[in-house]
């Protein structure tokens, strides 16, 4: 039998990743550029044995059904093939953050379980050969091995596509993201199924990849110069196009209800009142409003007029995935 148990938080992009070149290995359309954060995260453990007859998927004690299960073989299906072993595993998942409901639980879930299972199998993956197991489960999961600032490299086939830890000189710690819990429950359309529906048919997405290479340039540069203002207006900006993307795809669809609607006016309307902060949004219609630390409370105190306090919550950065011994 041979164990392993790994813990990953989430992360949120501040340049996203919204569309996949090949959707087999997970290699993306563009570059991404993420904050990893401490307040949501996965604790996965997975044990192979050769008494087990099948894979079997336990997520938040319930045991998940043969779709799920289906996707995280799949998964194991590529470690079994480094690890040079046939062993079924039991993968026990427990999510400290709402599933799939827009706030990253692929990204922690993903990134834990390739900790989890480089762990168990002794596989010896430094944090690059992490980064790129854990992008074949999900996209955005490459991205959660680190902590603080991380970029997506988009790359050109399997070996070249992983994230890296962004140098900041520490800017993250001056960052918190209040994060807007609008629904919890889990979207019509996922973020795989969305990015795919977009790139086969959305009229603007060109406009999208045209565009990107700017803003993550100057959002790269505002991390350089710690000038949170431009990291937010870049930031928003990006959002509010990949959001674009979705209304000219066919079928149309979007992310947004009423409340992300009235969210990011408030965040508009704090903006008007002097307090600098800005919103992402990711496939979900939960708000994640990027601030930086003096003014949380600020932040937290306005949305709490508008929403219910147990709706508000805060983050600030957080680490990478690590092992649970
Ligand atoms: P989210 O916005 O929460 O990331 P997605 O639709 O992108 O939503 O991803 C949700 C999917 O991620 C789930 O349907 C499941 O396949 C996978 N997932 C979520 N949590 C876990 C976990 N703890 N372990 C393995 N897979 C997970
Ligand atoms: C909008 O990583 O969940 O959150 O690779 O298909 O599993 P798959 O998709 P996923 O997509 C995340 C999309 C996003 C933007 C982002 O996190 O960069």
């Amino acid at each position: 039998m041979f164990k392993g148990k790994a813990r990953a938080y989430t992360n949120i992009a501040l340049i996203k990743y919204w569309g996949k070149k090949d959707e087999a290995l997970i290699l993306p359309m563009n570059n991404s550029l993420s904050l990893t954060l401490d307040a949501f995260y996965t604790e996965t453990e997975v044990i192979f044995s050769d008494t087990f007859t099948k894979d079997e998927f336990y997520l938040d004690g319930e045991q998940q059904n043969d779709k799920a299960t289906k996707k995280i073989s799949t998964f194991l299906d590529l470690v079994r093939e480094k690890g040079q072993t046939t062993l079924n595993a039991k993968v026990i998942s427990q999510n400290f953050v709402p599933t799939a409901a827009g706030l990253a639980s692929s990204a922690s879930g993903l990134a834990a379980l390739a900790g989890a299972c480089n762990e168990a199998l002794q596989l010896g993956l430094d944090d690059t050969g992490l980064s790129r197991l854990a992008r074949r489960g999900s996209g955005s999961a490459c991205r959660s091995i680190y902590g603080g600032f991380v970029e997506w490299e988009k790359g050109f086939d399997d070996l070249t596509s992983y994230a890296k830890q962004i140098s900041s000189d520490g800017f993250e710690d001056d960052l918190a993201m209040v994060f807007l819990l609008l629904n919890d429950q889990q979207k019509d359309v996922s973020s795989r199924d969305g990015m795919r529906r977009t790139v086969e048919t959305s009229s603007f997405y060109q406009g999208w990849l045209d565009s990107l290479d700017a803003d993550l340039a100057q959002l790269k540069q505002a991390i350089t110069d710690k000038n949170f203002q431009s990291l937010g207006e870049t930031m928003e900006r990006n959002a509010l196009k990949m959001h674009g993307t979705t209304l000219a795809a066919n079928p149309p669809f979007t992310y947004w209800s009423p409340d992300s609607l009235r969210a990011m006016q408030a965040v508009r309307d704090l903006r008007k009142q002097g307090v600098p902060c800005y919103f992402t949004m990711d496939a979900g219609p939960n708000v994640k409003i990027l601030v930086e630390k003096k003014h949380v409370t600020t932040v937290k105190t306005a949305c709490s007029h508008l929403f219910s306090k147990k709706q508000v919550v805060s983050a600030q950065a957080g680490s990478g995935m690590t092992i649970i011994k």
